[in-house]
C-alpha cells in the first residue's frame, strides 16, 4: 500500500495546473456525488463514468475509482470521511478539469482529485481517472487545521467562514492584496483591533501551514459565510493546488 500511496504523490508532482477557479454548484454536487458513491462503495460505479468512452477508458476510469475506494479504507473509516470543499483547476498540459475534493478522516486531510468531468445530454460524468493523494501537502494541511482550531477558529469560524474576525474565505480582504500580506497580518497581527501578532506563538512553517489550509477552504460551502469586508482580490488561491 505504500508504493501505491508514493506514486500517486508522484503522479502529482506531474500535474502542473493553472488557477484556481471557483467551481459551479452543478459540479459541486457532482463531486459530492462521486465521493460518497466511492466512499460507500455500494453503488455501481460505471454509471457514473462518460458513457460516450471507449470500453477500455471506462475501466480504466472504475478501476481508479476502486483504487480510491481502497486507499480509504487502508486509511480509515470510510463512513467517518467527510467532505470539506470542491475547488476547480485546469490541468496545463491537457486543457481539462480538475476537481479538487479535500476530505476528512478522523483529524486528518487527504485530497481526492477527479480528473475531467464531462457534461453528456444535461448529467455530469467522470471522463478520467480519479486519484486518492496523500502528500506533504496533505501532512501541512492537516498541521495547518489543528493550528487553526486552536488559534483561528473562536473569531474566523471552523471552516473559516467569519465571525467576530472576516470571513478568511472569500474573495475579500481588509489588510491584504498579496498573500505575503496575510502572512505579514497573521505575523504582526492589527493594531487596535483583537487580531493579534501570532509571530511569537506560532513558526513560520506554521503560518504556511495555516494559510494553505485557508487556501483549501477558498469559496467553502459547507456554512454561509460572513458577508464581505473590504476590496476585492483573489488571494490565497493556488497555494493548494502548487504545494507537493
Ligand atoms: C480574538 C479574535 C481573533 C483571533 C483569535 C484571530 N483573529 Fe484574525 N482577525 C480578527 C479580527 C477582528 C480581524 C479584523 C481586524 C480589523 O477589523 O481590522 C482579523 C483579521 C484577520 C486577517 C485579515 C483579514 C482581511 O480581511 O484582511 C487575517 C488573514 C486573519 N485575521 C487571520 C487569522 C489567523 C490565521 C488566526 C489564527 C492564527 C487569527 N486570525 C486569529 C480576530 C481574530
Amino acid at each position: 500500500m505504500k508504493s501505491l500511496l508514493a506514486s500517486v504523490s508522484l503522479l502529482l508532482l506531474a500535474l502542473s495546473v493553472t488557477a484556481q477557479q471557483t467551481v459551479s454548484s452543478v459540479k459541486y454536487k457532482f463531486a459530492v456525488k462521486v465521493v460518497n458513491a466511492i466512499k460507500n462503495g455500494n453503488t455501481d460505479l460505471t454509471v457514473l463514468v462518460d458513457p460516450q468512452l471507449e470500453d477500455d477508458a471506462k475501466a480504466q476510469i472504475v478501476n481508479s475509482m476502486l483504487n480510491t475506494a481502497e486507499m480509504i479504507k487502508s486509511v480509515g473509516s470510510p463512513s467517518m470521511l467527510k467532505i470539506i470543499n470542491v475547488l476547480e483547476y485546469k490541468d496545463k498540459n491537457t486543457g481539462q478539469p480538475v476537481l479538487l475534493v479535500p476530505v476528512m478522516m478522523g483529524s486528518k486531510i487527504y485530497t481526492i482529485h477527479i480528473h475531467n468531468p464531462v457534461e453528456a445530454d444535461g448529467k455530469w460524468y467522470v471522463g478520467g481517472r480519479v486519484n486518492f493523494v496523500s502528500s506533504e501537502r496533505e501532512k501541512a494541511l492537516t498541521t495547518g487545521r489543528k493550528i487553526y482550531m486552536a488559534k483561528c477558529f473562536s473569531c474566523h469560524g471552523k471552516y473559516a467562514e467569519g465571525g467576530v474576525g472576516p470571513n478568511l474565505t472569500d474573495d475579500y480582504w481588509k489588510h491584504a492584496a498579496s498573500n505575503e500580506d496575510i502572512y505579514r497580518v497573521i505575523s504582526d497581527g492589527k493594531k487596535g483591533t483583537v487580531m493579534m501578532a501570532f509571530k511569537n506563538y506560532m513558526s513560520k512553517d506554521e503560518i504556511r501551514d495555516v494559510m494553505l489550509y485557508l487556501s483549501m477552504l477558498q469559496h467553502q460551502r459547507i456554512k454561509k459565510g460572513k458577508s464581505p469586508e473590504g476590496d476585492k482580490h483573489a488571494l490565497l488561491r493556488d497555494l493548494y493546488i502548487n504545494t507537493k
